[in-house]
């Protein structure tokens, strides 16, 4: 069983300024929900529920929203607005909540080795709270953890992306094992157009095995001068250790303008 959820929330979320200047972007509502409290919901809903985050200066609020707030709580308290407090208690119940902080941001790859402390020697999930997905039965992550079931090696989540649009991910090219399963046997960060090798771009979800630590303490930094999870990645894919599955539901790159907006309208239409 995969008991552990790395949240890496340290990022700065620069497109989102003025919004994210004093406040996470993770934190930025889609309708009266944070967009991490959704990436909360999705682990517990695959059976993870010690969840694990990788801070920074400015996230506060994130530590906050997982915790009580006797003063609030004991003003609604037999109000009808009491209930609107349900989803997020019932977090606060099930789930472990721990913290660690990301002094500098040296890209996503150093996040996740910075998480190392919190997760130790096991396999684990890794959210990206800003990437919002809805899946279409199983919530995205639960399918993933039956691809762990399966392959028992590192799992990506992919979905095709205009050809257009491959600089802004990571994509992989391998060996399609089926409709669902590509065995990855090259993965590189934010191509160009023409020299990327497919258009199945990695969103943000992944369970990792935990070798990918000491990967990740070897890799040099990469792209941007971060180090990159993709490179580590590689070197698992190097040994058929990386399985990119394409998963059966949306996402929503909320950490863009359009996307944010997208999910907005999609949940307001989907409201009882
Ligand atoms: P992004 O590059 O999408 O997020 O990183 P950002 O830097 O916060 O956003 P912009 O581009 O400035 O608007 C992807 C994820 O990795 C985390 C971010 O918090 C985000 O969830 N991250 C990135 C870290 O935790 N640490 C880093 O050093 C870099």
């Amino acid at each position: 069983m995969i008991k552990k959820c790395l949240f890496p929330v340290a990022g700065y979320g620069t497109r989102f300024l003025p919004a994210t200047k004093a406040q996470p972007k993770e934190m930025l509502p889609i309708l009266t929900k944070p967009l991490v409290q959704y990436g909360v919901e999705e682990a517990m809903a695959a059976g993870m529920d010690h969840i694990a985050f990788v801070t920074g200066r400015n996230k506060r609020a994130i530590e906050d929203h997982f915790d009580i707030t006797y003063e609030l709580e004991d003003m609604i308290s037999g109000t009808s607005k009491e209930s609107q407090l349900d989803c997020i208690r019932s977090l606060i119940e099930q789930c472990t909540f721990t913290y660690t902080r990301q002094n500098h941001m040296r890209g996503l790859g150093h996040a996740i080795l910075i998480g190392e402390a919190l997760i130790g020697e096991q396999p684990f999930g890794v959210i990206l709270a800003d990437d919002l997905c809805v899946g279409e039965s199983d919530g995205i992550m639960a399918q993933m953890v039956k691809a762990y079931e399966k392959y028992r090696c590192s799992i990506v989540a992919v979905e095709e992306v205009p050809v257009e649009d491959v600089d802004k991910y990571g994509i992989v090219s391998g060996q399609h094992l089926d409709d669902e399963y590509v065995r990855v046997e090259y993965m590189v960060e934010k191509p160009s157009p023409q020299d990327a090798p497919s258009n199945l771009a990695v969103i943000g979800r992944y369970i990792l095995t935990p070798d990918i630590f000491e990967i990740l303490r070897n890799t040099p930094p990469g792209k941007n001068g971060e180090v990159q999870l993709t490179d580590a990645l590689q070197a698992q894919a190097a040994n058929g250790k990386v399985i990119a599955y394409r998963f059966r539901g949306q996402r929503f790159d909320c950490g863009s303008i359009e996307g944010f907006v997208d999910a907005t309208n999609f949940f307001f239409n989907r409201k009882p």
